[in-house]
């Protein structure tokens, strides 16, 4: 799909990954509607972009507060053809904890912002983008961040691991259920990518990932990177449910 002239919603647009994402699509002339829980951040990056871009304060959790997204997307935009999840949190505990299990509140909490989330927003945007008139026979994209963790979960990554590895699970039957419609479903496992989310990890972590885990070229992702594959994803049409990881041969251990 040629991105220029079309509109997206990108979830998490505030920071990290989503800004950089909303960032190049706004380069490539998409209008973009940044759905985030964070108004401070949001406005300011909106505001940077101009008369093409739209902050929405919106939890990704909530069918109200999202679908309310949408409705003010497509009456400042007039449709809505692509859809990139980036909103997420990474808190983590461990399975068992000095006698302590795993707090119950940190799991529902990953997993209702990271995969219902995700899904909450991309059913509402779905529901838009059938309306579209096709291009090329498209008529929306669906892009959702997983993570490397889906697969390779390190210690202490129970609730996002699982919370990622649904975000996988989900992309081939959305795709499915969307084909008919011109629309396509993609994951994207990004490894450590260089953000506020990883600036939050205890230093040695994260210097532990990059010396010993990182292939090549040994550094952190940056997050330009990182979007320059989802707008590869919007361009080309052949890319429809799966998932593709950019990591730099990263494969994480268990610490
Ligand atoms: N940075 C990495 O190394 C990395 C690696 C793998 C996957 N990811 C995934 O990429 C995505 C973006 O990560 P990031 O590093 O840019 O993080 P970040 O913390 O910089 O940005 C996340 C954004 O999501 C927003 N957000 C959180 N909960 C929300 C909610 N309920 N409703 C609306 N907005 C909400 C935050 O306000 C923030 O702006 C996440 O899903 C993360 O799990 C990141």
């Amino acid at each position: 799909m040629n991105p220029s002239g079309k509109v997206a919603i990108v979830t998490g647009g505030a920071s990290g990954l989503g800004r950089a994402v909303a960032e190049t699509l706004l380069e490539a002339g998409t209008r973009v509607a940044l759905f985030d829980r964070d108004p401070g951040r949001g406005t300011a990056v909106a505001a940077a972009a101009g008369e093409s871009a739209l902050f929405v304060g919106v939890d990704v959790t909530s069918e109200a507060q999202v679908q309310a997204g949408v409705e003010r997307t497509l009456a400042r935009f007039g449709a809505i053809h692509v859809c990139v999840n980036c909103a997420g949190v990474a808190d983590a505990a461990k399975t068992v904890a000095d006698g302590t299990p795993f707090p119950l509140a940190i799991w529902e909490k990953v997993i209702a912002i990271n995969l219902t989330g995700t899904f909450n927003v991309l059913r509402l945007a779905a529901v838009a983008m059938a309306r579209n008139e096709p291009d090329n026979g498209e008529r929306g994209v669906i892009i959702n961040l997983s993570s490397g963790a889906a697969h390779d979960g390190q210690m202490g990554q129970a609730a996002y691991a699982a919370s990622k590895a649904g975000v996988i699970g989900l992309t081939l039957p959305v795709a499915r259920d969307l084909a008919e419609h011109g629309i396509r479903c993609v994951a994207v496992a990004p490894g450590l990518f260089d953000t506020p989310m990883v600036a939050g990890l205890p230093e040695k972590v994260a210097q532990a990932i990059v010396d010993r885990m990182i292939l090549f070229p040994r550094r952190m992702g940056r997050p330009q990177e990182l979007a320059h594959l989802v707008l590869s994803i919007v361009e080309n049409p052949y890319i429809n449910a799966t998932c593709l990881h950019i990591d730099a041969g990263a494969r994480m251990s268990a610490r």
